[in-house]
Parts: C-alpha cells; sequence; structure tokens
C-alpha cells in the first residue's frame, strides 16, 4: 500500500493543477447558450442519461489512475469514447432535431471530447501515465467548457 500512497502524492499537486487550468481557463466564457431547453422530451432525455454514465466513467477512470490499474483506465475511457453524446438510441427523426436545435459548435466540443477519451484509453493501453494524467486534465477542461457555455441554466456557478 505504501507505493499506492506516493503516487496519489504525485498525482494530487497535478490534478489541483489541471483544475486551476480548467477553471481559470473558462472563467470569462461568453456566449452562454443553454442547449436542454431547445431539445426534445427525447433528446433531452438521452443526454441526461449520456451525462450520468459520462459522470461516473470519469470518476471511476480517476479512481483506477490513482492505483495505476491501466486496464481499466482504458476500458472506461474507450466506453466514454463509443458512446457518442445523444447518438445512442436516436432515430433519423432524432437526428434532424438534434441537428436543427444545437449549434454546431456543440457538436464540435462533443466530438473533441470523444477524441480526448481516444487519447486516454490510448495512453492507458501504452501504460504512459504522465500521458494519462495529461489527457484526464485536458477531458475535465472540456466537461466545464462545454457546460460553461451550453449549461450555465443547469449549473449556475459556471455563469460567473
Ligand atoms: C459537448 C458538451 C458537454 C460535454 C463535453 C460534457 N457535458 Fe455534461 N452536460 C452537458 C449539458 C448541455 C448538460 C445539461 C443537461 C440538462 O440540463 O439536462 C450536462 C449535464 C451534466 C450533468 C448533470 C446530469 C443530470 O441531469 O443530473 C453531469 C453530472 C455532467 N454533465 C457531467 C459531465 C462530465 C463529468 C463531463 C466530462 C467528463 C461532461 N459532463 C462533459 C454538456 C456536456
Amino acid at each position: 500500500m505504501p507505493e499506492k500512497h506516493s503516487e496519489l502524492r504525485l498525482l494530487l499537486p497535478r490534478l489541483a493543477v489541471a483544475a486551476c487550468i480548467a477553471f481559470g481557463g473558462f472563467a470569462w466564457a461568453q456566449n452562454a447558450e443553454p442547449v436542454s431547453p431547445k431539445l426534445t422530451p427525447k433528446l433531452q432525455d438521452l443526454l441526461r442519461k449520456e451525462m450520468l454514465s459520462v459522470n461516473e466513467a470519469s470518476q471511476e477512470i480517476l479512481a483506477a489512475m490513482v492505483m495505476g490499474d491501466d486496464e481499466r483506465v482504458a476500458t472506461l475511457a474507450q466506453r466514454i469514447h463509443d458512446s457518442f453524446i445523444l447518438r445512442q438510441s436516436m432515430t433519423p427523426e432524432d437526428k434532424a432535431d438534434l441537428m436543427a436545435a444545437v449549434p454546431e459548435d456543440f457538436v464540435e466540443m462533443d466530438r473533441g471530447f470523444h477524441e480526448i477519451s481516444a487519447e486516454l484509453a490510448q495512453a492507458a493501453r501504452a501504460k504512459d501515465r504522465p500521458l494519462q494524467q495529461e489527457h484526464f486534465g485536458r477531458m475535465i477542461d472540456a466537461c466545464v467548457a462545454c457546460h460553461t457555455r451550453y449549461a450555465t441554466n443547469r449549473f449556475s456557478g459556471l455563469a460567473e
């Protein structure tokens, strides 16, 4: 167990730095345009479910990273990558509704987020811990960036 503790001591300051960059970097967010109120009830529901599973997976990734469980990190990050927000259980009509409702930039942010999760999975398969931490930091940046722009109706703290 002492080994795990020393890994934790190394990791936590890096995560703190990543979090500061994330929160500081997006403090001046402009053009907030909440996306959920523009969606059909079915799409709202899909987005919320997707977010809950992404949230759970990202927390599990942190736990797996601090325990050096590369395989688990790879599995979870790949799972996030494979579950593109809203793409699952969508009929062609839902897809048309979605495209009509959200700005192109939201789709881009979603895509960027999923690319980062693929890079994290790759770093975990390569057992490259420093790179995993870097990509995990970028992933948190991406959560905060999208929420700051598109979910301030939900997360009023990010509107300030
Ligand atoms: C491309 C945009 C985008 C990205 C990236 C994103 N989110 Fe979200 N998230 C949203 C939106 C929009 C909402 C608000 C949904 C609503 O109001 O129903 C939301 C809501 C949530 C919720 C609240 C769910 C609920 O209804 O209880 C959680 C938790 C959450 N996100 C976690 C995360 C985490 C963790 C990440 C990154 C690992 C992340 N999100 C990345 C757009 C995004």
